[in-house]
């Protein structure tokens, strides 16, 4: 049994007033890859659309390899659970992204917020309890279901159940930012499992400090980082999408180097200081004015909240103002994607000479990693040594300060001008490191914490 809060797939409504289903948007789906395709395998998770409603009141359908199960929910109590909660505070503590002299408020607004939360925990955990086989196997997902397990616990003692945190996880002095009563209920939420896993050794570290610091009794941990499901991204690499999208990208980009980064538009992903080192890169080198073009391929994310919609005006200004300091008649030198295309960024990743991945916290970063497999240029990797797979890739790449701009435009130069030779070694040992583990290992992790119980 999988529970996370977005499924592996959506629903929509086609013209005839229909119900159709397609693959998800969320990363877990693929991250699972093959290994849980067509296993029989329950999967719970909240209906996030009016289309995902209508089919969450027609029961269990089976799609894609899946039988799903999907919760609908009151659209404000997933509301206050989801944007002010999840993406408003969780996600805030973990990746350290609070500008503390502004935020966070925990006032008569949130507090309501944190009983939905509470509520949709408790909404998850029922419809297990409920339909889940006996004896089963429960793999709870990520900082939006910390409490599910605490309540199957009582309701299902047969039950098995290991959470797996993909986000990096607070240190104890950041979980003191929270109210006390709330930092104690999520690691005891976290401490009912029978096991809990993150991508690096630092996020474990880090919860077991935060369990230490609040006497909270860890629970059992493990860490497995994730894979890339080389089969699927090949297949994609190959398309027809992909192939028209990498020939209208050469014609853009001509014979000049090519940085990429391919990030959803999220404050975690450090996308401001990567436009700065880039302009920083352009004023002290003047070597690769006009031969460099930097492809920015990252999509809208979280729009609801205000902190990313300002982000994004943020972005928008600062490449207006870099190509407008550099750019010449026939040289713009960002190239500012923001749609979410996937076959389009798969065909920057096969075509990059250099790849920023300069996350100033990250659980683990699988663009590292698929870029590394399906580079066909003998690419390089600038890497964030805050990121999650620095664990595994970080000793191979050009490792980056995220804060450090001047660094990061230092990197990038040496990146640019790394000798063919060095680039095809530097090349092959990234993507040997990253074809090392495949989806099926992070399954049987988990599948293996559960035994050990
Ligand atoms: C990223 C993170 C995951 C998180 C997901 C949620 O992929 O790495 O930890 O679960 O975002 O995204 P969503 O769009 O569903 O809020």
């Amino acid at each position: 049994v999988v529970v996370s809060n977005r499924g592996p797939i959506s629903f929509a409504v086609d013209d005839s007033g229909a119900l159709t289903t397609r693959r998800g948007g969320g990363g877990l789906v693929s991250t699972f890859g093959s290994a849980l395709y067509g296993t029989g395998a329950m999967w719970f998770a909240g209906a996030l659309s009016d289309a995902d409603r209508l089919a969450a009141a027609k029961g269990a359908v089976d799609a894609e390899g899946y039988r799903v199960e999907l919760l609908a929910l009151d659209p404000d109590l997933y509301r206050g659970y989801y944007d002010v909660i999840c993406n408003g505070t969780l996600w805030f503590v973990h990746h350290g992204l609070w500008d503390v002299p502004r935020r966070p408020r925990f006032d008569r607004h949130w507090w309501p917020a944190w009983d939905d939360y509470e509520s949709v925990n408790r909404a998850f955990a029922e419809r297990v309890a409920a339909d889940a086989p006996d004896d089963a196997v429960v793999l709870v997902h990520d900082y939006h279901l910390c409490l599910v397990a605490g309540h199957l616990r009582d309701a299902r003692p047969d039950l098995t159940v290991v959470h797996f945190h993909h986000t990096p996880f607070a240190g104890p002095d950041a979980m003191r930012l929270l109210p006390d009563r709330v930092g104690r209920r999520l690691l005891e939420g976290l401490a009912a499992h029978d096991a809990c896993g993150f991508h690096d050794p630092r996020w474990r570290s880090a919860f077991q400090a935060s369990c230490e610091a609040a006497d909270v009794t860890a629970p059992t941990t493990f860490v497995a980082p994730a894979a890339v499901d080389v089969n699927s991204i090949e297949a994609v690499a190959r398309s027809n999408d992909c192939a028209g999208a990498l020939a209208r990208l050469e014609a853009e980009v001509g014979d000049r180097m090519l940085i990429v980064r391919v990030d959803r538009m999220e404050l975690s992903k450090n996308i401001l200081r990567g436009f700065l080192a880039f302009d920083e890169l352009l004023e002290l080198h003047p070597d690769v004015r006009g031969r460099v073009v930097f492809g920015a391929f990252v999509y809208p994310s979280r729009e609801g909240l205000a902190e990313y919609q300002a982000y994004r005006l943020e972005i928008e200004n600062l490449v207006a103002r870099v190509n407008a300091r550099w750019a010449t008649s026939d040289w713009t030198p960002i190239l500012f994607e923001p749609d979410d295309d996937f076959p389009r960024s798969i065909a920057a990743l096969r075509r990059y000479d250099v790849l920023l991945v300069n996350p100033v916290r990250d659980g683990l970063n699988l663009v590292a990693k698929e870029g590394a497999i399906i580079n066909e240029r003998d690419g390089v990797l600038a890497l964030s040594r805050e990121s999650g797979v620095a664990g595994e890739l970080g000793g191979l790449a050009l490792g980056v300060h995220p804060f450090d701009v001047s660094g990061t435009a230092e990197v990038l130069h040496r990146a640019l001008t790394m000798s063919p030779a060095d680039r095809v070694a530097h090349a092959a040992a990234l993507r040997a490191a990253s074809t090392a583990r495949a989806p099926i290992d992070w399954f049987n992790d988990q599948l293996e914490a559960a035994e050990r119980r």
